[in-house]
């Protein structure tokens, strides 16, 4: 297993549950990932005022609710103590190696995978779970804006972004470029310090808010049942009356209809932007050394500007010609088989509309019933039919963009799931659970 972050938990609780013989390592010295702020890993994209925009409910993990002191909306430091709370509740930390980060993870003839370590260890396994996260690698704007490499005011992104330096912003213009989640909270944080806060987007979002009526917005029933198609309409209408169109706030329009991106949340933004303090921008066309200038052609003097431009999915450990995601794009069944690799599998690599770590839980109880026989997979031919079927599926609705490369509904997902495992339970039964990989599912060392 690699990494420890809510993905990585999700699988070593199940692993450990089992009773599967595995190692998982972390490279932190502690679990919780991104939700570490300045995690010592240095992967964490966490900043000093982080909260959740999913709600608590929908990010807990079944049967271990988040304690009820906890808001709707916790702060990223109850999400740390959460996850680290779910690892002693369930006493698994003494299978978590920490301050060990695989530096390959090579297969050999057969599937097994020879795994080397950054103490200089190499180990072999049978099956690989990766959790290594995929929102660390900052992607930049690519290429860059003509004139950034002669901008003399501060260039950074999102991700570098720790939100303790208050001198960062004060009494500066600022430009934040993106329409994620990201930017809308940094616009917002900078507006409050800054002479000037540019928000500038090469497209519109749904800035949708955290409640509706008085409930987490993310919590209204959205019975997969009901055609998507409908769920949408009722939702677009209820924005509608709630927050109104983005024109009005100055926003440039969806070019895309509501759900077919992924959520921009925010309560605060819209507010900002009404009050004077962020003025919306098009895209950046260029930089100077001391201004910006606009799609439109607009210009104005600029001493910071935050990339929120998203981010890469990348596996350090393994080859590129081995495994890897090209443009955001790793094609797999449900998010987590490998249709060529049958003896990795992933955990957490997906974007919902909703939260990942139930999600994470829920396909590693996946995995361990197949790794026990109690799972078996379609035939191969069905398997990518799947996969083909899902990615067509997903890249009509979705607005072409290295962000909507693996999106999932959640309800959608988990019940469909629900229908797969029960399919590749009488699957299993006929085959008469035959094991997928040896049984010993143990690691053997050295290699
Ligand atoms: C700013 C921000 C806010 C977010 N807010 C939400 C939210 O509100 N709700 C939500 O559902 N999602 C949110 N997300 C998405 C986020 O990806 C998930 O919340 C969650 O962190 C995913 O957990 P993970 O375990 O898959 O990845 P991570 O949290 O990134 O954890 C990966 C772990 O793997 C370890 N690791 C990586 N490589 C190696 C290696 N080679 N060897 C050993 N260990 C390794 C890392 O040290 C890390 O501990 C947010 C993302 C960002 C960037
Ligand atoms: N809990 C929270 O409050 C919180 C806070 C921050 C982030 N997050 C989560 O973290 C993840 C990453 O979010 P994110 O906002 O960092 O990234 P993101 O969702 O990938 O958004 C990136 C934004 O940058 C734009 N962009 C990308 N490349 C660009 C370019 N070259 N020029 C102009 N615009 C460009 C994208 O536009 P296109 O759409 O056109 O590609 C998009 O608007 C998401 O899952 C998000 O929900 C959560």
């Amino acid at each position: 297993m690699i990494g420890a972050g809510s993905s990585g938990i999700a699988a070593a609780k199940t692993l450990h549950e089992r009773g599967f013989e595995f190692d998982c390592f972390e490279a932190s010295d502690r679990v919780g990932g991104n939700w570490v702020y300045k995690n010592a890993n240095g992967m964490s994209a966490a900043y000093r005022s982080l909260h959740i925009n999913t709600s608590r409910e929908r990010m807990e993990y079944p049967g271990f609710p988040m304690p009820p002191s906890y808001p709707d909306f916790p702060h990223h430091t109850h999400i740390a103590a959460y996850f680290d709370a779910y690892v002693d509740h369930f006493g698994f930390r003494d299978r978590i190696t920490f301050c060990t980060a695989v530096e390959r993870a090579a297969p050999e003839p057969g599937g097994t995978w020879r795994v080397t370590l950054d103490t200089g260890e190499t180990r072999a396994y049978d099956a690989l779970m990766v959790a290594n996260g995929h929102h660390w690698d900052a992607r930049r704007p690519e290429p860059a804006f003509p004139g950034a490499e002669t901008f003399a005011g501060v260039q950074i992104h999102s991700h570098e972004y720790l939100g303790d330096d208050p001198d960062l912003f004060r009494d500066k213009s600022v430009v934040v470029l993106g329409m994620g989640n990201s930017a809308m909270d940094i616009a917002v944080e900078a507006s409050f310090g800054a002479a000037a806060t540019y928000l500038a987007a090469r497209r519109g979002a749904w800035v949708i808010p955290k409640y509706l009526f008085g409930k987490p917005l993310d919590q209204y029933a959205a019975s997969p049942k009901i055609p998507f198609a409908v769920r949408r309409k009722v939702m677009q209408t209820l924005l509608r009356i709630q927050v109104g169109d983005m024109e009005r706030y100055g926003l440039p329009r969806p070019d895309h209809a509501f759900g077919d991106a992924h959520p921009t949340i925010s309560d605060d933004v819209l507010s900002r932007i009404a009050h004077g303090e962020i003025a919306p921008k098009p895209n950046i066309a260029r930089l100077t050394e001391r201004t910006v200038v606009f799609a439109d052609g607009s210009e104005v003097e600029a001493d910071v500007v935050v990339y929120c431009t998203g981010y890469k999915v990348t596996f350090k450990f393994l080859d590129e010609d081995v495994i890897s995601a090209p443009d955001n794009d790793l094609p797999l069944f449900r998010r987590v088989f490998h249709p060529d690799r049958r003896s990795v599998f992933f955990v957490g690599l997906l974007q919902p509309l909703g939260a990942i770590m139930p999600l994470a839980q829920v396909q590693s109880e996946w995995v361990a019933d197949h790794l026990a026989g109690r799972y078996a997979l379609p035939g191969p031919a069905a398997l990518r039919k799947d996969i083909e079927a899902e990615r067509e599926r997903m890249f009509r609705r979705y607005v072409r963009s290295k962000r909507h490369t693996m999106q999932v509904d959640y309800d959608d997902y988990l019940a469909a799931l629900e229908k797969e495992r029960r399919a590749g339970a009488q699957r299993a039964l006929q085959a008469g659970g035959e094991l997928p990989l040896p049984p010993r599912a143990r690691a053997r060392t050295p290699a």
